[in-house]
């Protein structure tokens, strides 16, 4: 190497010693004919001095010297002058005198400073990532990143998984978002599909004896983006042979103790708490519930039974449900207030939100005149509310109802602080749903994929078409609210599978096309099997307590997928284009003019 020593760990003890550093300007001060230069590397930084009494041409050099040149220097260890020591920093006691100093390449100025806090918008960050990934703060997320996966890859060989690489140039593998398409020059017209998982080849690997599999393994999904959405990210993909959901369960388990314990330095508890998806929608709102502070929704579908508040009465009477969220101290907020919340619901496709003051002598709201005193008390002694809280209600079909209301519980949360961020709270929901029923298609949709196995019992409403009822065997691994990890013991026999795609509506040439590979495979002994895949990204994002999946990961896409370092995607040539005999189709814009 061309140093010998990195900017963070020379101390006291080398005093003397001469050495050599290699690292960027981070600043320059000219103290007189004394010239100071901060010396940065990942490590830390250094205190170089030139002095011209003692090296009259490197000081001329220091003079000439910007932020972000990469340097090299050599010179003596020496204590800073008494009342300059830093304690900050592990190398806050000495400076180096320099001797020597070669300029190795030059810089502009940086279109931001190289700091740890930074005040640029993100657009400008992601164009000269780079340098940003050069501020210690970034450097930090790289390394947790970097410790997570080396403690994951030990971890599972000592639990005897082995890493299979599955191909990026694909077929579909359906996990309900879009998919990204390749075209291929040699089969012209033909096109690969971007893996939006490992799905279906991990399930050929248990068909090939593998038993047990992992991956760090990117996946590509086209969807719409949001702060914990990347088109690609990186899945920790896992699937085992002759297992029950408690053996996937308890390994999970494991794996996130060791982890937290190593990476964090935390404790968490084992076996993790579990919820029905039931109760986690009509308790929490929400498929993936934070569990760090007691709020929970109510159900008044029953209590408002035979009211005269028209609304109320015909959700209830349709099958929908009146989901009610005590919210405390709100009832002294502003009509102003209650509109934007009304508008916040409404995002969630909520018609309204009712309001009830809870005041010293009762409750009030300008639809209170259509209950009776009896059902206005329930109000207040099913949510808990007290004076000075403010009851809401959302009336709505079950999903959107709960949904609403869950996600007015979340804003509360944030709102009144009632979030205790110092907790990591798991959660395993259970017992999903298998189907769900797409109403704008009007057909029956999986709620995880279509590999995903049900409860034994409830083969008889896969036989009747009760399909509403049929309870699969997923998990989804939550933590602080987020879904950080999602599984399932699968389908392992043909017939079933067959069965599957026939209640999706899928054709028999449809699914032949698509998945006829896996039935196939499925003639030739399948074993038990099931896995799960966490999100690696959001896993890291709650690690370094960052509001954005963007900061953990190196290079990502804006919310409007763009690259603003590459700016990819972008056009291709016209002979690109022949070579893969593809002819674009006139804008929308250009065709319509
Ligand atoms: P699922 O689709 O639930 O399951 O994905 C597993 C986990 O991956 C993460 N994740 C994402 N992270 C960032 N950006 C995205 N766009 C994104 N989409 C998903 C989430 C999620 O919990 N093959 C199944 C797993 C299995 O059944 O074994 C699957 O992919 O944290
Ligand atoms: P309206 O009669 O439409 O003026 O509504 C009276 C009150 O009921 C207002 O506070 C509305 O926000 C509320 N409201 C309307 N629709 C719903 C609904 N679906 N769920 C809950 N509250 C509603």
């Amino acid at each position: 190497m061309i140093r010998t020593h990195n900017c963070g760990e020379l101390t006291a003890k080398n005093f003397s010693e001469k050495v050599t550093l290699c690292g960027w300007v981070a600043s320059r001060r000219d103290h007189g004919d004394i010239v100071f230069v901060d010396l940065r590397d990942k490590h830390g930084i250094t205190q170089i001095v030139f002095d011209p009494e003692k090296n009259k041409s490197t000081h001329q050099e220091a003079h000439h010297l910007r932020n972000e040149y990469c340097v090299k220097v050599s010179g003596t260890v020496s204590p800073r002058p008494e009342g300059t020591i830093n304690e900050k920093i592990t190398t806050g006691e000495v400076e180096i005198e320099i001797d020597e100093i070669e300029v190795l390449s030059e810089s502009e100025t940086p279109p931001f400073e190289i700091k740890d806090e930074l005040k640029v918008s993100e657009e400008v960050r992601l164009k000269y990532r780079y340098l940003d990934l050069r501020r210690a703060p970034m450097q930090k997320k790289l390394r947790v990143k970097h410790d997570v996966y080396k403690y994951i890859t030990n971890f599972l060989y000592k639990e005897e998984f082995i890493s299979v690489e599955t191909p990026i140039l694909t077929k579909a593998t359906p996990e309900g978002a879009r998919d990204y398409i390749v075209p291929s020059r040699i089969q012209q017209g033909s096109f690969y599909a971007l893996p939006q998982s490992p799905q279906i080849f991990k399930q050929l690997l248990m068909v090939s004896g593998v038993e047990k599999y992992f991956q760090i393994v990117r996946c590509f999904r086209d969807e719409d983006l949001r702060a914990d959405r990347q088109p690609e990210f990186t899945q920790l993909d896992m699937e085992m042979s002759f297992v029950e959901q408690e053996d996937v369960l308890a390994v999970c388990e494991r794996l996130f103790k060791g982890l937290f314990e190593e990476v964090l330095d935390t404790k968490v508890q084992i076996p993790f708490p579990r919820m029905d998806y039931e109760e986690a929608i009509t308790r929490y709102g929400s498929d993936k519930p934070d569990t760090r502070f007691d709020l929970f929704l109510q159900d008044m579908t029953e209590d408002v039974s035979g009211c005269e508040f028209k609304i109320f009465n015909s959700v209830a009477s349709s099958g929908g449900k009146i989901m009610a969220i005590a919210a405390p101290g709100y009832a002294a907020i502003s009509r102003k207030d209650i509109d934007g919340l009304t508008a916040f619901v409404g995002e969630y496709g909520a018609k309204g939100l009712a309001y009830f003051k809870v005041e010293e002598d009762g409750l009030t709201s300008p639809i209170t005149k259509f209950f009776t005193p009896g059902i206005l008390e329930s109000f207040k002694k099913k949510t808990g509310a007290k004076t000075g809280d403010m009851i809401f209600m959302v009336a709505d079909s079950k999903d959107v109802a709960c949904e609403a209301t869950g996600a007015l519980r979340l804003k509360i949360g944030r709102e009144k602080n009632l979030i205790d961020e110092s907790k990591f709270n798991f959660l395993w929901v259970v017992n999903f749903p298998l189907f769900k029923f797409n109403k704008e298609e009007q057909r029956w949709a999986s709620e995880h994929h279509p590999f995903t196995s049900f409860q034994d019992e409830d083969i008889e409403f896969l036989d009747n078409g009760e399909f509403e009822k049929i309870r699969s065997k997923s998990y989804d691994l939550v933590l602080n609210g987020s879904e950080i990890g999602s599984g399932s013991i699968r389908i392992h026999k043909k017939d079933i599978q067959q069965k599957i795609f026939d209640a999706l509506g899928l054709t028999k040439d449809e699914y032949e096309s698509k998945f006829g590979f896996l039935l196939d495979a499925f003639q030739y002994g399948p074993p038990p099997h099931g896995g799960v895949a966490f999100g690696l990204d959001r896993l890291v994002t709650l690690f370094t307590r960052d509001s954005s999946i963007r900061e953990v990961i190196p290079f990502p896409k804006t919310q409007r997928g763009i690259c603003p370092l590459t700016n990819a995607p972008s056009a291709i040539d016209e002979d690109q284009l022949r070579d893969l005999g593809i002819k674009l189709r006139k804008k929308k814009e250009e065709s319509s003019s």
